[in-house]
């Protein structure tokens, strides 16, 4: 099942007499998570204003395409970028058919040509009007170019007629928007994912540790969830709460977070260690606060366990993937490790003063023997679940030509 929760969902608000459900349909998205921009077209703004979009969504609503105010702020390209899921409800018969065409003579129809997102239409109309042929024929073009289309309901209509054309309720709609994310790459399969930083004591007040967030972890365990996997987070100490439908243990030291990963490795199908692990912790943690005596003091430490790395010595290892923050030399560091751990995949970012770990967006740079893949910058949600999509692919692939070899006489 997918989650609306953190969602960008962009609405599109087209000219029907159902418009006058959009307000709803913005309240409900919100309440299950999401997060909501609209845009309307002109003829929509006959059916609702803008004001009352403005206030449910709690965002100016967008209405026009290659104004220089509105392109200075939150243009057309930003909010096909922004958007994680375009929803176009109501969509009207004409609007039908200018995404058909691929139209961009107006912002909506501009985005929704623009956006990488999960697009969905809602159509809401006369029954003769969607019965017509030609409206038939743009559904059906719509549909082959990957669009949803949800609905329309049968009954009876604003213009008394009875038939199909009525616009979905927003209660189904919300359902309906968010099994737009559950993907089902990794259905039936387990992910264990390590995240956050470790702690590693000194003594019962002072530790040594990291500034990871958590944030990029947190946002993989969530995407693979969503992905249909069965997912184990190994947590180190991070201030953000458990995510959704993930079984989620929480531990201090590396050597915990090593103990916890290996009563769950061998179950697991895929592991990707987020985690930034301490290499080194005091060789002895002291029972009681140290109290300041000398003038200098000198801290012996010893090598932590490598968790990556034993994970990928089992027999069988699960798909191993690794992350790599650097601050220079991306990728002949994260090959580096590719190798010496031996990981099916590194996933390389730049971590610096002003991107990294306590931010909300990234890049990566995923490494891999066949090559360089770049995920360009954008927020860790979205990176995670372009992300998990592409190490479903490669596992897919992988044990495709396992299973092949196997077969082989
Ligand atoms: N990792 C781990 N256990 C450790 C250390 C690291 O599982 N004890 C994992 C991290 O979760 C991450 C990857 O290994 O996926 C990072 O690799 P690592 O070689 O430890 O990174 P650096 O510490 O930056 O390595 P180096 O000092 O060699 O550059």
């Amino acid at each position: 099942m997918g989650s609306l929760i953190n969602k960008h969902v962009l609405l599109g608000v087209t000219g029907g007499i159902a418009a006058y459900k959009s307000a709803d349909l913005v309240r409900r998205l919100r309440d299950a998570g999401a997060e909501v921009r609209v845009i309307m077209t002109r003829s929509a703004t006959e059916f609702i204003t803008p004001l009352t979009l403005q206030a449910v969504s709690g965002h100016p609503v967008h209405q026009h395409f290659l104004d220089t105010s509105a392109e200075a702020g939150m243009g057309h390209i930003e909010l096909a970028r922004w958007a994680d899921a375009v929803l176009v409800a109501p969509a009207s018969a004409n609007f039908l058919a200018r995404l058909a065409q691929g139209r961009a003579d107006d912002l909506l129809s501009a985005v929704c040509l623009a956006t990488e997102a999960r697009v969905a239409v809602t159509p809401a109309m006369n029954q003769q009007m969607w019965n017509n042929a030609a409206t038939q024929s743009n559904l059906a073009t719509i549909k082959k170019n990957a669009i949803r289309i949800f609905g329309p309901a049968a009954g009876s209509q604003a213009c008394g007629e009875v038939g199909p054309g009525r616009m979905l309720e927003p209660v189904e709609l919300v359902t309906l928007a968010s099994e737009l994310f559950a993907t089902g790459e990794l259905d039936g399969l387990t992910v264990l994912v390590t995240a956050g930083p470790t702690w590693e004591a000194i003594d019962p007040v002072r530790g040594l540790t990291n500034r990871s967030s958590g944030k990029m972890g947190y946002a993989v365990a969530e995407a693979a969830a969503e992905s249909g996997a069965r997912v184990i987070l190994v947590s180190g100490p991070t201030s953000l709460p458990d995510p959704e439908r993930v079984r989620t243990l929480r531990v201090e030291s590396a050597q915990e977070m090593y103990d916890t990963v290996h009563q769950h490795a061998a179950a697991a199908d895929i592991f990707i260690g987020v985690a930034a692990v301490a290499d080194y912790r005091p060789v002895r943690a002291a029972d009681r606060k140290i109290k300041k005596t000398e003038e200098t003091m000198a801290l012996e430490l010893e090598r932590n366990p490598d968790i990556l790395a034993s994970v990928t010595a089992l027999r069988p290892a699960p798909f191993t993937v690794g992350f790599a923050a650097e601050t220079e030399n991306i990728e002949p560091q994260a090959r580096r490790k590719l190798e010496n751990k031996n990981l099916d995949l590194v996933a390389a970012n730049r971590v610096g003063a002003d991107i990294g770990f306590a931010a909300d967006e990234n890049s990566l740079l995923l490494v891999e023997r066949e090559g360089v893949i770049e995920l360009p910058t954008q927020p860790k949600t979205k990176l995670a679940r372009a992300l998990i999509h592409h190490i479903a692919a490669r596992y897919r692939a992988k044990n495709a030509t396992k299973v092949h070899r196997l077969r082989r006489p």
